[in-house]
């Protein structure tokens, strides 16, 4: 199978980052509604997204209003093992930094149930909502995803049953390393997307970053290795400490 062409952009910065995936995020919006009917988009979770999240929800912005929120349904891809009040829920995080400041149904937002005691049983809940939803198997229009600083991805950590699952939608492995559950889309779903949208930032994740564009191929050991759209782009969004690892950094410089 021929791997997706990689589109790599290297920003100067956080927040030019940050507005290139806001448009791009708008952009693709705009254009499933348009022959969709819908944007069905899978958040990633962590810290580096939320300035996403305000650009999006900030009205002096040019991207709230030009987003059909109404059609926007919101997943995903991974949740702590938590309530989502919790301060680590990554519910929290987009709620307090995107859904309260923009008109989106209520019964467009997919949560995670974070606070259902079995974590196996909240990945199982998932999966009905996502067979409900997409009618079958899922494919997002966009999945946005982070990247640790040991190259896991969503909450597909190395050595983990779950980097390799390609038959469940969603999986409740337990990290040994945080000495928790988590729960998490399968490369089994991220390798259905239209677009899969990797943004990362800072030093710390420069060999992370190095690793999985640029190393042996070892998805145990590197989990994002394990994103390989069989029918969608990948988009790499790095800002220039992220990026500072790699040989081979001559490609779309600046978006
Ligand atoms: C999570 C994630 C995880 C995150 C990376 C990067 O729930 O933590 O989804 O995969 O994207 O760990 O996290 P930061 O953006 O906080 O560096």
């Amino acid at each position: 199978m021929a791997e997706p062409l990689i589109d790599l952009r290297i920003f100067d910065s956080g927040a030019e980052l940050a507005s290139a995936a806001a448009e791009e995020f708008m952009r693709r919006a705009e254009a499933s509604v348009r022959a969709r009917g819908r944007f069905a988009v899978a958040l990633s979770g962590g810290s580096t997204p939320r300035r996403l999240f305000a650009l999006l929800a900030d009205p002096s912005q040019p991207f709230r209003d030009r987003i059909d929120w109404s059609a926007v349904h919101l997943f995903w891809g991974d949740e702590r093992h938590v309530p989502p009040d919790h301060p680590e829920s990554n519910y929290r995080m987009a709620r307090e930094a995107l859904l309260d400041a923009v008109p989106i149904p209520q019964g467009n937002v997919h949560r995670m149930r974070g606070e259902e005691p079995d974590a196996a049983r909240a990945a199982a809940l998932y999966e009905d909502e996502l067979r409900a939803f997409f009618s079958g198997a899922p494919r997002f229009d966009l999945v946005l995803l982070g990247l640790g600083a040991d190259a896991h991805t969503a909450s597909l950590f190395p050595g983990t049953a779950a980097v390799r699952e390609r038959e469940r939608w969603v999986a409740a492995p337990y990290v040994e390393k945080l000495d928790t559950f988590r729960i998490t889309l399968t490369p089994a779903v991220l390798d259905r997307a239209v677009a899969v949208m990797f943004l990362v930032q800072g030093e710390e994740k420069a060999g992370a970053v190095r690793t999985v564009l640029e190393g042996a191929r070892d998805a145990d050991r590197s989990p994002a290795q394990a994103v390989c759209p069989t029918d969608g782009e990948i988009l790499w969004l790095l800002d220039r400490a992220a990026a500072s690892g790699l040989e081979n950094r001559e490609k779309r410089a600046g978006g």
